[in-house]
């Protein structure tokens, strides 16, 4: 009876391990949530009737108890110490940072070059694991790094975090064994905790950072366990009868060994070019991997020549942190303003006090809408984090509360337009408000009009912002059309202008008279039709008369074309002043070549979805996407069911690794040649 007990309790820990880690970890659940909670209810109550078949490991003790009054105090025997920063973000760092370390080891300089080992810089919560013969007794954060914090409870909710460490077979686990490392979130779990947040009306969460570390900081071990905790190790506090390997680069592989989760991304770097080297290229794949990390940590290898360097106060002379550019700062709001776009559209904009960030100065930030502006929060005087990741328009994340001050009251939109008093309307069930002045709105014609003549659409040269301006408000350009009536002696009154100028334009306009039928498209602006959008559809009809009269079914044929876009060009050709300016213009003698239409998208690679990844030996990523597009494929930055292929190059990160478990076919450049070859042949 006991025995078949036991094997009963046995599998159901086993089964609901694996369970549990393919549908917290791999994200990708193997039995229904129904049969998880059975089995789960299952071993609990065995373990109620059976209490001496209870053990401190079972996936039982990941939930946690009650809510705690507070936080036991942690002493820490080995500190949990902190970094030193190197000031220098260049190459330069790395340099530094070898010379003090050969400089205090006193080597000569002909002595070899020094070896690191090279690991990211986690952007989460330090924590200490406590193992005692195997088991996860204790776990703690580091607090002011004597002492910290016990938070047991929460970290067991940790799915990364074994609850036995591994042990080869026959041999014994440490008597006691301190883990030092990380916990963090992944951007993407970040983003689909919130979205069920939003969708429950509740708060949302900042960052990945505030994320990891508020959670873990909680009385109540119900938040933690809500939340998609991840951990990395990497250092080592406490140790009794074991002996760690005689290299940190080792003693990661042993963590791994022991069943605990070690950051793939890193590498042992000889000398300070190979240090440089390692920061140039996690910069580089930042955005790809899945988590934030602000910068690198260099450590020396040898752990008796750490010895031998030693401690500075709090930080050790043998690691040093080397970061990245801050891609998040805090300012003050001055002001929130609303901006009207080109479909009339009004956008909630925050002015700010410059502040550097992500390497450029910010004094603006979009707010998107004025939901987004309720749901953050942000309100006027509010001190805010910025963040400008890679080029991506500056954001506001959140408010940051400041004690015992007022705030401004919540932020409402203008009843009307601020450009031309027109009133705004939302669309039902919509989050965009719009001016409804339309074609007599300023803001709306000039936004037309700048579109119309960037580089990408007609590329009309030398026709910018401020210049615009003055022809909409002295009423000289009120469509696209009015452009090509412009004369010389008209433009030259214009302030700013002068003769030559103005001739140049009116050189310009004419010379953009004479265009292809995709940037005439996209140039007319109908709203949800972008450059590649416009693209497929003159592929497609080959001539504007038939996209004029194509109806919603036919559109809806076309890969790429959903019904949101359909809806749009129906509603488009449907306005006769659009047709009225489209008339106007062909006047005016704009033109391009027109065919028969349906070549390539309906052949070749029409349909098939490509995700380009890593550096191609012999393409850049811009001619590789052309070749694939101009062969009726598309190109996409994220790997998912609907990819058909990725092409992975040199230095390829996360994606290869999502293609993998997707089961989407990998080529490299060689791959992608012979497939373009084949649909060049039919
Ligand atoms: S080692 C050698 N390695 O940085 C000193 N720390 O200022 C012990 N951190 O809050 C730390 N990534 O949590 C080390 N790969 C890494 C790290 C790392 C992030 C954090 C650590 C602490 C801070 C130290």
């Amino acid at each position: 009876m006991m025995e078949s007990l036991v094997s009963r309790i046995t599998e159901l820990r086993a089964q609901l391990e694996n369970w549990g880690r393919a549908y917290y970890e791999a994200d990708a659940p193997i039995v229904e949530d129904a049969v998880y909670d059975a089995a789960f209810r299952e071993l609990e109550a065995l373990e109620r009737d059976y209490p001496e078949l209870k053990t401190p490991d079972s996936p039982t003790q990941r939930v946690g108890g009650r809510a705690l009054e507070k936080f036991a105090p942690v002493t820490h025997v080995v500190p949990m110490l902190s970094i030193q920063t190197e000031t220098d973000v260049t190459a330069a760092g790395a340099v530094a940072f070898d010379a003090r370390v050969r400089k205090e080891l006193e080597l000569p300089e002909t002595a070899a070059l020094v070896e690191y080992s090279a690991e990211l810089k986690f952007d989460g919560l330090a924590v200490s694991l406590r193992y005692e013969n195997g088991l996860l007794a204790q776990g703690a954060t580091r607090g002011d790094g004597a002492t910290g914090e016990d938070v047991t409870q929460n970290l067991k909710t940790v799915r990364d975090i074994p609850l036995r460490l591994l042990c080869a077979v026959g041999e014994a686990p440490p008597p006691l064994l301190e883990v030092r490392g990380e916990i963090y979130m992944c951007r993407d779990d970040l983003a689909r905790f919130n979205e069920k947040a939003k969708a429950r009306g509740e708060k949302t969460l900042v960052n990945p950072r505030n994320g990891a570390a508020g959670s873990i900081r909680q009385l109540d071990p119900a938040i933690a366990a809500a939340r998609p905790l991840k951990f990395f190790a990497y250092g080592l506090g406490a140790v009794e009868g074991w002996m760690p390997p005689e290299t940190h680069a080792a003693l990661l592989d042993a963590l791994v060994a022991f069943g605990l989760p070690v950051c793939a991304y890193r590498a042992v770097a000889l000398g300070a070019t190979a240090l440089a080297a390692f920061h140039d290229r996690m910069g580089q794949m930042r955005a790809e991997i899945p988590f934030e990390f602000d910068g690198v940590v260099y450590k020396v290898n040898r752990r008796d020549w750490q010895m031998r360097l030693g401690f500075r106060s709090r930080e050790p002379r043998w690691a040093v942190a080397h970061k990245y550019p801050a891609e998040e700062a805090q300012t003050r709001v001055e002001a929130i303003e609303v901006q009207v776009g080109r479909t009339g559209a009004i956008t909630p904009v925050a002015r700010l006090q410059p502040v550097f960030v992500g390497g450029v100065t910010v004094t603006n930030a979009t707010l998107h809408n004025e939901d987004e502006v309720h749901r953050k929060d942000v309100r006027v005087g509010d001190v805010v984090i910025v963040r400008r990741a890679g080029d991506v328009i500056p954001e506001i994340v959140g408010s940051v509360p400041e004690a015992g001050v007022a705030r401004a009251v919540p932020f409402a939109l203008p009843a009307t337009c601020p450009e031309c008093g027109s009133h705004i309307a939302r669309e039902e069930g919509g989050a965009i408000a719009r001016c409804t002045g339309g074609l007599v709105c300023p803001a709306q014609i000039k936004g037309a009009i700048l579109h119309f003549a960037q580089r990408r659409a007609m590329d009309v040269e030398g026709l910018g912002d401020k210049l615009v301006d003055q022809l909409v408000a002295g009423g000289l350009v009120k469509t696209p059309a009015d452009l090509y009536g412009l004369g010389v002696s008209q433009l030259a009154a214009l302030a700013r202008m002068g003769k030559k100028s103005a001739k140049n334009l009116v050189a310009s306009i004419e010379k953009s008279k004479t265009t292809t039928l995709a940037r005439f498209i996209f140039a007319l602006g109908l709203k949800n039709v972008g450059e590649s959008t416009a693209q497929i559809l003159a592929r497609h009809f080959g001539n504007l008369e038939a996209l004029r009269t194509a109806d919603a079914e036919k559109l809806i044929a076309i890969p790429d074309v959903g019904e949101i876009v359909a809806e749009s060009i129906r509603g488009f050709f449907a306005e006769p002043h659009n047709l009225e300016v489209i008339a106007r213009l062909r006047k005016k003698g704009v033109q391009w070549a027109e065919t028969e239409g349906a070549t390539l998208t309906t052949g070749g690679l029409a349909g098939k979805t490509f995700v380009l990844t890593g550096t191609l030996s012999s393409l850049s990523r811009d001619e590789a996407k052309a070749l694939i597009e101009a062969a009726g494929g598309k190109v996409s930055g994220a790997v998912s069911r609907k990819t058909r292929y990725v092409i992975a190059g040199k230095a390829v990160g996360s994606k290869l690794e999502k293609a993998r478990e997707l089961g989407v076919e990998v080529l490299d450049e060689a791959g992608l040649r012979v497939l373009l070859a084949e649909v060049e042949q039919g």
